[in-house]
């Protein structure tokens, strides 16, 4: 069974304790990025697992191996359940994240790899010397490069998901923001799927953001896109 995560798009931890407690039951994973954590912090982290949720903590870590070991070792301390790395860090680096994550056992975090983001063209990719690859072609190879070092799963857009799916093996986790209900607003996402073709094409996890967040009513919300995904 798929589980959602709502993306704590929001800039201050009362906003984010708000949002959280106003969703209760209906939602148990949160996923905290950039935005709130460079505004907040690790306690921003701790008060969310205070209210019983799991944390997805976003923070794209690139750097060098022992730098990412230890970064990595203190979202573990933390208590965070997702983290994500980006796979061009290389071999070394995602072999370090999960040594870090293998410490905490079973319940430790599950490292995530970035393959392209999905900001990225063709024209990107030349411009920092990825050449005779299109951007298909340099996430499958970073997907394959990623999970054959230690990455418990991918970031990826619904799009791609269901070609990883079937290329990779089982027990892979598959993370895919970019998911909208039907009939729900688009905003400036391009390349969007419903919850239930996501979860089809073999997404483990959908990461949702302002269809939740925006709603006049989150709960509600929440819960339709649940039952889609089931
Ligand atoms: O509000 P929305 O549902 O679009 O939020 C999606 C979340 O997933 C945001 O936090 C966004 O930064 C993140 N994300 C994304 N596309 C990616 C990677 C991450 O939308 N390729």
């Amino acid at each position: 069974m798929a589980e959602l995560i709502v993306a704590l798009d929001v800039q201050s931890r009362a906003e984010a304790v708000e949002k959280v407690k106003a969703i209760g039951d209906a939602v148990d994973f949160y996923k905290i990025g950039l935005e709130l954590f460079t505004a907040e912090g690790p306690d921003v982290v701790k008060a969310v697992k205070d209210l019983g949720k799991r944390v997805f903590l976003d923070l794209k870590f690139h750097d060098i191996p022992r730098t990412v070991e230890r970064a990595v070792r203190s979202g573990g301390k933390l208590g965070v359940d997702l983290m994500t790395i980006h796979s061009v860090g290389a071999k070394a680096m995602i072999e370090a994240a999960r040594t870090a994550a293998d410490e905490f056992g079973p319940n430790g975090p599950k490292i995530l790899a970035v393959t392209v983001l999905t900001s990225l063209d063709q024209a990107d990719l030349a411009d920092v010397g990825i050449v005779g690859r299109t951007p298909a072609e340099q996430v499958q190879a970073m997907a394959q490069f990623a999970t054959a070092h230690g990455a418990h799963g991918l970031v990826c857009s619904p799009k791609e998901v269901g070609l990883l799916s079937r290329a990779l093996p089982a027990g892979t986790l598959f993370i895919t923001p970019g998911v909208r209900p039907a009939g729900s607003a688009v905003g400036d996402q391009k390349r969007v799927a419903t919850p239930a073709e996501a979860v089809r094409d073999g997404a483990t996890h959908l990461v949702v953001g302002r269809p939740i967040l925006a709603a006049s009513d989150p709960v509600a919300a929440a819960k339709a896109i649940r039952a889609e995904m089931s």
